[in-house]
């Protein structure tokens, strides 16, 4: 993990992400209101990296990730490839760039069409991208199914004819094929049992080793995150709100949110960390952001100044940044006290 972290800063940022900002308005109680689903997300995703978005369900991980894969336009902001900006507000990208990003869903049920044999499914965009030749796409076909282990006696099977980790490898058979540099994995083993999810997990390690691509992962499920990320984004209410090597991160939270995620996770190595910290309250209304810090509402060290504005992320130490400005109480004794009684 950490050997990875230090090759993603040597190496030049594939992806570039700044300020971007998706608003949606939508009608509440009759009344159309606005709504901020990201705000200001910047960070930067280099060659063969995992790089992985977590938060609360609501958080806007999703959003940033379809953003990212040109599924939906920012309100405010870029994201640039090799330093030139791909996306802007209300402007499409070229196809050349759809071809570099990739998408992988969640539910493969979704996203494939039922008619299409698995020779079709992978044909498709062999064919849009690389051409008619027919000895080639089959060559490429029984490639992209060795890659992802696949049998070639599925060639003529239909989805439904396929296990559900086998339609997910079909899927990512599918990003693959048109040879991408980074591919967006919007949960990709939620709707896998726990043994098919390890494989689909060592699958995609091996094929990240294989052809460099990076992986823009969003996940709940931080086990998943701490075995495959090289990076981790936490975000809340739209924002990042702590960001850095994962391990890092998941050792040593800077953030009171990220410090309550992590020890609300069911089989987290940091056992160490476990201590009764709990967030208070519900989640805001993303129409309804606080003014100040976005967990004032929640934060059991929360101090008047935490109100005054929103603090930015600033490093706590190299890669490692954190928006709060009370670090020093996530380990206070006051709040031991507080839990105790
Ligand atoms: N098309 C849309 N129109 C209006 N609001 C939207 C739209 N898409 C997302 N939102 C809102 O934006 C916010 C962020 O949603 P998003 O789906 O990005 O969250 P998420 O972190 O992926 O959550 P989950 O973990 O449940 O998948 C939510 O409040 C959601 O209701
Ligand atoms: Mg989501």
């Amino acid at each position: 993990m950490t050997v990875n972290a230090d090759i993603s800063r040597t190496r030049l940022p594939i992806m570039r992400v700044q300020n971007v900002t998706k608003t949606f308005s939508t009608i509440s109680a009759g009344r159309r209101t606005h709504l901020t689903a990201v705000d200001q997300l910047d960070f930067t995703i280099a060659a063969g990296e995992t790089i992985a978005l977590v938060g609360e369900s609501g958080s806007g991980k999703s959003t940033a990730a379809k953003c990212v894969a040109d599924l939906l336009a920012p309100t405010e902001g870029t994201i640039s490839m090799d330093g030139a900006p791909t996306i802007r507000p209300g402007r499409r990208a070229r196809r050349r760039d759809h071809r570099r990003v990739q998408l992988v869903f969640q539910d493969p049920n979704g996203s494939l069409d039922p008619r299409q044999t698995v020779r079709q499914v992978l044909e498709e965009p062999l064919r849009n991208f690389f051409g008619n030749n027919r000895g080639e796409l089959r060559r490429r076909v029984r490639e992209l199914l060795a890659d992802v282990e696949l049998d070639e006696s599925l060639l003529n099977r239909r989805p439904r004819e396929l296990s559900g980790g086998q339609k997910q490898r079909l899927g990512l058979a599918r990003a693959l094929a048109v040879e991408p540099e980074i591919i967006v994995l919007d949960e990709p083993t939620a709707s896998l049992d726990v043994s098919t999810r390890g494989q689909m997990l060592a699958l995609l390690e091996r094929v990240q080793r294989h052809t460099d691509v990076a992986y823009l992962l969003v996940s709940h499920d931080l086990a998943v995150v701490q075995s495959l990320a090289d990076r981790v984004l936490v975000m809340y209410l739209g924002s990042i709100i702590e960001s850095g090597p994962t391990d890092r991160v998941f050792t040593n939270p800077q953030h009171p949110y990220t410090k309550a995620l992590i020890e609300a996770a069911p089989k987290m190595e940091y056992r160490a960390l476990r201590s009764a910290w709990r967030l208070d309250g519900e989640i805001p209304s993303p129409t309804d952001r606080p003014s100040g810090c976005l967990l004032t509402n929640r934060c059991p060290v929360v101090q008047p100044d935490c109100h005054a504005q929103r603090p930015p992320l600033v490093a706590v130490d190299a890669d490692h940044l954190s928006a709060c400005i009370h670090p020093e109480l996530l380990s206070a004794p006051s709040m031991d006290a507080r839990t105790a009684s």
